[in-house]
């Protein structure tokens, strides 16, 4: 059994797709398995990150999974809390964090369908982020616009009429 945390989201449920479509036992984790649609055959549980026990009951009994985190400094304490969760959880063994290697990466892009030129640059931007090229966050955009940068869901909601007239 795999646990697909994130299985709603865009890369959660094409993993959880592909694990179904070749017969994996899979575990969707979402906050409301209500309205969470999945293929046939996927068990579909609730889980919260800000909700440990919940947590750990979506992973009891599972042997792998795979963790979707969300990106973004309002979402640290919950990927730290998604990674405590999968430490303390019924895995029955500490959770083994280790890096793909590139070639390995590379050779597996390649295998599901991806071009050369994607894998290349999908790996040429990793290797920027683990160089630490993202790591200093500037000024620049304070600078320049003479205000702080705002948030993309500040902009969804200056722009929902707009979103609203084009549907
Ligand atoms: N998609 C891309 O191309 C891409 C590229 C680079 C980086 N990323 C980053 O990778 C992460 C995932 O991307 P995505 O596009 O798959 O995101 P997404 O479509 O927005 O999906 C987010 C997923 O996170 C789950 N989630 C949110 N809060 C949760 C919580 N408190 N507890 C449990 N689950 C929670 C949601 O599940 P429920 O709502 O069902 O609970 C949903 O399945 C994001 O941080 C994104 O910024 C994405």
């Amino acid at each position: 059994m795999i646990v697909i945390t994130g299985a709603t989201g865009t890369i959660g449920s094409e993993v959880v797709r592909l694990l179904a479509a070749r017969g994996v036992p899979v575990r969707a984790v979402t906050r409301d398995p209500e309205r969470a649609r999945m293929p046939a055959g996927v068990e579909v549980v609730r889980g919260d990150y800000t909700d440990t026990a919940s947590m750990a009951a979506a992973f009891a009994g599972a042997e792998a999974a795979f963790l979707v985190g969300l990106l973004g400094p309002e979402f640290i304490e919950l990927d730290q809390a998604l990674v405590a969760a999968a430490l303390a959880a019924a895995l029955g063994r500490p959770l083994e964090v280790f890096d793909v290697p590139e070639d390995l990466a590379r050779e597996h892009m390649l295998a599901a369908g991806m071009s050369a030129e994607f894998a290349d640059g999908s790996l040429a931007g990793q290797a920027y982020v683990r160089a630490g090229r993202n790591a200093v966050v500037t000024g620049d955009v304070r600078q320049v616009l003479g205000r702080p940068a705002r948030t993309y869901a500040d902009w969804v909601r200056d722009h929902l009429a707009l979103f609203a007239q084009q549907s």
